[in-house]
């Protein structure tokens, strides 16, 4: 097994399922020490009992990241509980109904906005405050293919991660001084549970795979390996990217 990420501190939001719960396994199997925070805390904690139990430091928080007060409470547990914090992963994040964007509700529209772009920002706001105090860090922020390219019916989500990849592009630059490293990863489909709001408006899984010339959806662990390499020192000269994990999605 790679200890790669030994003496590291993480933070992982969304981490009670798909891929963040897949994240923070692959992270506590490289030797990092974790804090999860999910607004689904009960199921946060199960994740970290599982990994406490497997011999991993691991604390989990119910957090909603669209909160300021939320995110701030939970980084101070988290510091206290770590000692520090040099690593993040923010990849909680929601969907909202297949539509065009024009017959988006508002209530859908703000609350997506809410979790998906200025959950990113909070997060990263009292990560890379807590980060310049203590030498630096590395920041992964979840964004998706669709922070990238277009998808149809898909409006509010790919306005929210394109946000995501342009504030993480902007926090790398100005984090750079201070040791402080930011990237955004972008997947094409994944298999978790976030699929389902393209399977209920009638999107199969065959028509999601194609989209890929891989022709195929990607196991959460495909995703987890990038994030854990970003966050370990060696991408130490890796910063300001969005990186397509896609099977070519975005390349054609
Ligand atoms: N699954 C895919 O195909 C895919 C592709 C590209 C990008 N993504 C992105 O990956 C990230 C994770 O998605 P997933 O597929 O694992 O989804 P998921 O629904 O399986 O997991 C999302 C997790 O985030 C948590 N969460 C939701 N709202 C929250 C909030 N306000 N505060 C804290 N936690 C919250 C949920 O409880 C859940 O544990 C999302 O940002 C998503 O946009 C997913």
């Amino acid at each position: 097994m790679s200890m790669d990420l030994k003496d590291r501190c993480i933070v992982v939001t969304g981490g009670a399922t798909g891929i963040g719960r897949s994240a923070a396994t692959e992270l506590a199997a490289r030797g990092a020490s974790l804090a999860i925070w999910d607004i689904d805390g009960a199921a946060a904690e199960a994740v970290s009992a599982t990994l406490r139990a497997a011999g991993s430091p691991c604390v989990g928080l119910g957090v909603d990241v669209s909160s300021a007060s939320q995110v701030a409470d939970a980084m101070r547990c988290s510091v206290e509980f770590l000692g520090r914090v040099d690593g993040a992963f923010n990849n909680a994040g929601i969907g909202v109904p297949t539509l065009p964007f024009d017959q988006v509700d508002e209530s859908d529209f703000d609350r997506i906005v809410a979790v998906n772009l200025k959950g990113v920002w909070l997060c990263m706001k009292a990560q890379v405050r807590h980060m310049r105090e203590i030498d630096g860090g590395s920041i992964v922020n979840n964004a998706s293919v669709s922070g990238l390219v277009a998808l149809a019916g898909q409006g509010a989500y790919t306005a929210t991660k394109h946000g995501v990849v342009g504030l993480s592009k902007t926090a790398a630059v100005e984090g750079a001084a201070s040791n402080i490293r930011v990237n955004a990863i972008c997947p094409g489909a994944v298999r978790t549970p976030l699929l389902r709001h393209l399977e209920q408006a009638g999107i199969s899984e065959a028509a999601l795979a194609a989209m890929s010339p891989q022709n195929r959806i990607a196991d959460p662990l495909e995703i987890a390996q990038a994030v854990a390499w970003l966050l370990s020192k060696q991408s130490s000269f890796v910063t300001g990217v969005a990186l397509p994990i896609d099977g070519g999605w975005s390349a054609q």
